[in-house]
């Protein structure tokens, strides 16, 4: 028996890490940061997981977690790699790690993160990148500041438009004339205020009920603009309308209209100030630039969204083509930028500079919005699940100044240097001090792409593939583990929104094979039916359950609310032949996706489930009294180490020990039966009033 199939298995000390390190995910482990991917798991749970199955039931995990380990002679697989997080700390173990994802956007993103990157070549990549296209772009955001010298731009700032259905004139779509506040109002509470009468912008204050214009004298509630919800009412005609009428009207994605802009003088002060009338032309050059260059070849993007859950509401808009998702000046420098990376000539480099100009997308597009001052001021376009479209967005610079947010040259620095630092001197990150301490040797920087099909890794090596995991070509029985995170069973389709960077990725097959015009697909695990996501989730399960040792340990996280959830997913682990030997809950993310009703009992644990194949478990399942008993002895044990639980927490930590008393799949018929038909949970006694962090056993 290894550790996490017992009750010891320290699943406090775990959660405890697990809250540290989601704070700052990124600067702790920036190798999964290198690009946008959805429901990212913690590492440090990972690293647990994977310590847990290879140290014996007396095993001292805290001790471990923090030594240097070469586990060499053992395979992990991951056949729902994502940003690769269980591969990265599988690496770092010293194990033999397998990923695989059916997005071929995931994978590439992991193939930089974790391929071959070299520090000099890359920085060296980048300089040449700075004096050349980067000149260019820079020049694109020039203006002049309140005393006429020029100046550069940080951003501009965007209303969008709709034709008044009554009087034909256009509409902007301000929820608000406050266009820009701190994002700690209540420590910094000067807003900046556009004036509906004469455009001026002028200082506020947060929350104020009625300003008057310093240029024009105009007096109106800066609370109130002309959007409100699904309806707008007309400057001009005062007449009120809904605005989705008027955008199908016009047959294509709204208008946009540039009206004020933030600059950085020369001397370092960031000023907010009216869109000019240069300004208005140089952004109509930038139009007539892009005409230009696309009639000589300059590539952009072609492909078409296509319907679904979560492009839903961009194509109500008009958003039909994901060209559509950017402006002129912001199409200009995209597509020079990418060509001038494509055209560099250390592939390595190449590629991973394309990887980060992916990324970069999801803060250049008329989806960001402003955050505000006092945090990374561009809110990237996936702040929501679905596409959903921005009417006040933000145009950000491109290239970036050192003020900038989102912009190319700052995430080189903060996602690629700080990946290769990582990879240099892999840390973990102290409980205590929330300092990290290096338990690994460096990263290899070796991918490889296809595995020796006579079963024979070579050590250490990581084998990186794209495509469904049901059928993955790896021999039988070849992998000791397979530790994962499947996708839960709801609405958020990942392809869905990957095709967004897809759309760019594929004009670059240089670094990105993959031409298809979507990265969809009828065999991602995801389905809003219940039967067939557990179908589809089950011949993946299938699948694990061949290649995998006989005495190996399918080892893998869940969450979910609803009782079908739970239901689908013991119907796919038993069905292919898994039997659940232990549960162990764990601290997780909060999820995004909480469906509004549960906002109140919102789940923040995950579940690890811990399988083995059923004929390797051993035959007697414990009673239903017993799993009981067990999932609150867990509860007690979270409680006492400081976690506040909801109702939800706790009932998830009732399904994940309930599976292991079913080994027949007609079972899992009984088990939300079990936990609808009022088993009590019985509310467990009151948290001890610790600091969490006393709890940590670091030196
Ligand atoms: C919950 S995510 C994994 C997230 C990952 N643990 C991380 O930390 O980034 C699930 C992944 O499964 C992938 N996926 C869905 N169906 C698949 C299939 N049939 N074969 C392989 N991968 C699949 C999705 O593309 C998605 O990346
Ligand atoms: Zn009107
Ligand atoms: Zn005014």
């Amino acid at each position: 028996m290894h550790l996490i199939e017992t009750d010891a298995f320290p699943f406090e000390f775990l959660s405890q890490l697990a809250e540290r390190e989601s704070w700052r995910k990124e600067v702790h482990r920036p190798i999964y940061h290198v690009h946008k991917w959805w429901a990212k798991r913690l590492g440090s749970v990972f690293r647990g997981i994977l310590l847990g199955t290879t140290l014996p039931e007396g095993g001292d995990l805290p001790a471990e977690f923090y030594k240097s380990q070469n586990l060499s002679n053992a395979v992990v697989f991951d056949p729902f790699m994502g940003s690769g997080t269980t591969i990265g700390e599988a690496h770092k173990l010293g194990f033999t790690a397998i990923g695989r994802d059916i997005n071929p956007v995931a994978v590439a993103s992991v193939r930089t993160a974790l391929g071959p990157m070299d520090q000099r070549r890359l920085v060296a990549a980048f300089d040449e990148l700075c004096q050349g296209v980067g000149g260019n772009i820079r020049a694109l955001y020039r203006s002049k500041d309140t005393k006429g010298r020029p100046c550069n731009v940080l951003y501009y700032f965007w209303a969008m438009q709709v034709p008044c259905p009554a009087c034909h004139l256009s509409v902007d779509l301000f929820s608000s004339w406050v266009i820009a506040r701190n994002a700690y109002p209540s420590r910094k509470p000067e807003v900046q205020i556009l004036c509906p009468s004469c455009a001026d912008i002028f200082p506020g204050l947060y929350g104020q009920e009625a300003a008057t214009c310093r240029s024009c004298k105009t007096r109106f509630d800066p609370r109130r603009g002309p959007a409100q919800g699904a309806k707008a009412t007309c400057q001009h005609c005062s007449r009120s309308f809904t605005i989705l009428d008027a955008v199908a009207s016009t047959g294509t994605r709204p208008a946009f209209r540039l009206y004020g802009k933030l600059v950085l003088t020369r001397s370092g002060t960031k000023e907010y100030l009216p869109a000019t009338a240069e300004d208005l032309a140089a952004y109509q050059q930038c139009s007539a630039r892009l005409q230009e260059d696309t009639s000589h070849g300059l590539l952009l993007p072609t492909l078409a969204l296509e319907h679904g859950h979560n492009t839903r509401q961009a194509m109500s808009y008009g958003f039909t083509t994901w060209r559509d998702f950017f402006n002129d000046r912001q199409l200009l420098a995209l597509g020079w930028l990418q060509t001038a990376i494509d055209r560099l000539a250390d592939a390595p480099s190449r590629d991973a500079l394309l990887t980060l100009f992916s990324g970069v997308l999801e803060f250049n597009n008329m989806f960001a919005s402003y955050k505000g001052e006092g945090t990374g001021a561009v809110r990237h376009m996936f702040s929501h699940h679905i596409l959903k479209p921005e009417r006040m967005p933000i145009e950000a610079n491109v290239w970036g100044t050192p003020k900038s947010s989102g912009s190319f040259s700052n995430l080189f620095r903060s996602r690629l240097l700080r990946a290769i630092e990582y990879r240099l001197a892999p840390t973990e990150v102290n409980g205590k001090t929330g300092k990290g301490r290096v338990c690994a040797s460096p990263f290899s920087g070796q991918v490889e792409a296809t595995w020796p099909t006579n079963g024979r890794f070579s050590e250490r090596a990581i084998y990186l593939s794209c495509g469904d995991s049901s059928h993955t070509g790896l021999p039988p029985r070849s992998a000791d583990l397979v530790v994962t995170d499947p996708p839960f069973f709801d609405n958020v389709h990942y392809s869905e929104l990957a095709d967004f960077f897809h759309a760019w990725q594929q004009l670059t097959p240089s670094a990105f094979p993959d031409r298809s015009t979507s990265t969809r697909s009828l065999l991602e695990v995801q389905d809003s039916d219940a039967d067939h996501f557990a179908a589809k989730l089950r011949s993946v399960f299938v699948e694990c359950h061949r290649l995998l040792k006989d005495d190996g340990l399918l080892v893998f996280t869940y969450h979910h609310s609803r009782d079908e959830g739970w239901k689908a997913l013991a119907e796919a682990v038993l069905r292919a032949g898994f039997t659940v030997v232990n549960s162990q809950p764990v601290k997780a993310e909060m999820s995004v996706a909480t469906p509004k009703s549960q906002a109140k009992e919102p789940i923040q644990l995950d579940i690890i489930l811990v399988c083995r194949k059923q004929n390797a478990a051993d035959g007697d399942r414990p009673s239903v009294t017993k799993a009981m008993e067990s999932a609150r002895a867990k509860l007690r044990r979270l409680q006492s180490a400081g976690f506040t639980l909801s109702r939800n927490d706790r009932k998830i930590v009732l399904f994940g020990q309930l599976l292991t008393t079913l080994h027949i799949p007609a079972d899992t018929e009984n088990i939300a039966l079990y936990v609808d038909s009022g088993i009590e949970i019985t509310e467990p006694s009151q948290p001890a009033a610790r600091n969490p962090s006393q709890l940590l056993m670091f030196d």
